[in-house]
């Protein structure tokens, strides 16, 4: 069988249409991004009769949340001691409450509105395979007894793979198909909705926000941004205190899921593993092996991850495989509020260091209570103009660094190589005429051609060998080889006429 470029989530559900945009519109509340985030919070603006809209670039869930493992849990790696050792005991207390409130929220969510999404609870564990993470295992377990938690053990007999020296369980987490749910959540507010509408510019007039979408205005009092990496770079300046991470995923059939838990390892590269059910076929779902976005050392991404699905089912053949990137920010905790201090009523939900399900219903929760003048016990936990974060000055350094370099190299010239000694299955930038241009060249010779200068903030891109991507090392934009966006915060194509 050939393998699938595409989620394994795709399969059998239910694919909406919703309207398109081609009038103007005014309202008090415009969510812009219809991903988990974006319909998270239009649920809870539907459940309290506030009047509102969505605003979708192309399909809802088409992007980051149709790529996930969907695992709903609240353990986000060895998190806890880290957020104890930065913020103190109370916060990270906090954030460990309100991400297992979440999971509950999806139980009542997903039974009071009846939504068939292959919703299962089970045990999220993560493992490791070197010995010297003992110590890392043993401070987290300790960590979270001290903050009250009781969920949680440390395993000596853990064998989803082999060699397996130390890991840490939280019982009762869970796991779901996130298309589905988002496709039967979204269609209680469908009239809501619109698709394909590309909001290019926002502007704030007379105390009220003016929308470009498409060719049309929407004017309101509220913003809600919720398209994974901020489309707005001004004033939030979210792309100096964020990142982007690409993960690898792979789909493949097993003969029978003996086992229902969620895996996560600590080790380079990362694997994280789940079971699903699609169609009525058992399938093993084998992700991670993860690098920053735009890195150029990639290769054999997707045979990593194939090797270690033959450990845990010999004979299985992958059926799909994809990846996609989630936004990182430098304390592992998302931004989720105020989008600056200087734009009242405009709100931002990002960085959910690929965390995004039980953090897009405390995203949900914030921001309804901001839009309604309520305060919550959480707001100081995920604040998004908070500064903390800059206290990581290696990992600032560092993105400030790679966004210089590849600015900087705009200016030099890149050494001129001949088009036909570019091998096949190949991406380069060259010059051309005076004019650097990126090309692939195809398996069958073909050439395609890019402007190799991302159009967020023209850094050089890099060529992704494994997804055949022209990728963005400084804020995680990505192309296609035809130059169209396939992932923000770039919001014009690269192409070449
Ligand atoms: C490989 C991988 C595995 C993961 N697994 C898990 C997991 O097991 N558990 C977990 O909790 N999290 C997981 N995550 C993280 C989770 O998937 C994300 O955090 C979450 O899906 C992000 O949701 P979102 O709504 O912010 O973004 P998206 O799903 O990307 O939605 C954003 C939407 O905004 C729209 N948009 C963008 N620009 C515009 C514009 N200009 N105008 C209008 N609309 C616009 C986009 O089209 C898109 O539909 C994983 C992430 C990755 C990368
Ligand atoms: S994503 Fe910001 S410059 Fe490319």
């Amino acid at each position: 069988m050939d393998i699938n470029s595409k989620s394994i989530w795709e399969y059998n559900t239910n694919n909406n249409n919703y309207k398109t945009l081609n009038s103007d519109i005014n309202t008090d509340i415009c969510i812009i991004g219809g991903g988990i985030a974006g319909i998270n919070i239009a649920y809870k603006l539907y459940k309290n009769n506030l009047n509102f809209i969505v605003l979708e670039k192309n399909k809802i869930c088409n992007k980051t949340t149709k790529y996930s493992t969907a695992k709903i849990t609240a353990q986000h790696g060895l998190i806890y001691y880290n957020i104890k050792q930065k913020y103190g005991l109370s916060i990270a207390r906090k954030y460990l409450n309100s991400n297992l409130k979440s999971i509950e929220e999806y139980k009542k969510i997903i039974s009071n509105e009846n939504i068939d999404c292959d919703f299962e609870t089970c045990d999220s564990i993560i493992f490791t395979q070197d010995i010297n993470r003992k110590k890392d295992i043993e401070n987290e377990y300790k960590c979270l007894r001290s903050i009250g938690y009781t969920s949680v053990e440390i395993l000596d007999n853990e064998t989803i793979l082999p060699n397996i020296k130390y890991s840490i369980k939280f019982k009762n987490q869970a796991k779901f198909n996130p298309v589905k749910y988002t496709y039967t959540l979204s269609n209680l507010f469908n009239e809501k909705i619109y698709e394909y509408a590309n909001v290019k510019n926002i502007k704030r007039r007379n105390n009220k926000y003016i929308i470009y979408a498409n060719n049309n205005k929407i004017i309101c009092n509220k913003v809600i941004l919720c398209t994974h990496f901020p489309i707005k770079d001004i004033p939030g300046f979210y792309f100096v205190k964020m990142y982007q991470d690409t993960s690898y995923a792979i789909a493949v059939n097993i003969k029978d899921t003996d086992f229902k838990n969620v895996y996560l390892n600590l080790d380079n590269p990362t694997i994280s593993i789940r079971t699903a059910k699609i169609d009525n076929n058992n399938i093993l779902i084998v992700g991670g092996n993860n690098t920053k976005t735009g890195d150029t050392a990639l290769e054999k991404k997707y045979e990593f991850l194939e090797n270690i699905a033959k450990q845990i089912a010999p004979n299985c053949k992958i059926l799909d495989r994809w990846s996609t990137q989630d936004c990182m920010t430098l304390d592992q905790i998302p931004y989720i509020g105020k989008f600056s201090n200087f734009m009242p009523n405009f709100y931002i939900t990002t960085g959910f260091n690929k965390w995004g399900f039980t953090t897009s219903i405390i995203a949900s929760n914030i921001i309804l209570n901001k839009i309604l003048g309520n305060k919550t016990e959480i707001d100081d936990t995920f604040f998004s103009t908070r500064v903390h974060p800059i206290k990581n000055i290696n990992k600032l350094y560092y993105n400030i660094n790679q966004s210089v370099q590849s600015i900087f190299l705009n200016k030099f010239k890149i050494k001129k190589e001949i088009l036909d000694k570019i091998p096949n299955d190949t991406g380069r930038i060259i010059k051309i005429n005076n004019k650097k241009i990126g090309i692939y060249k195809d398996i069958n010779g073909k050439i395609f051609k890019v402007h190799p200068y991302c159009s967020h903030l023209k850094c050089v891109l890099t060529f992704n060998a494994e997804d055949k991507t022209w990728d963005c090392p400084c804020h995680g934009s990505r192309f296609d080889i035809y130059g169209n966006i396939l992932n923000s915060p770039a919001n014009i194509n690269i192409h070449i006429e």
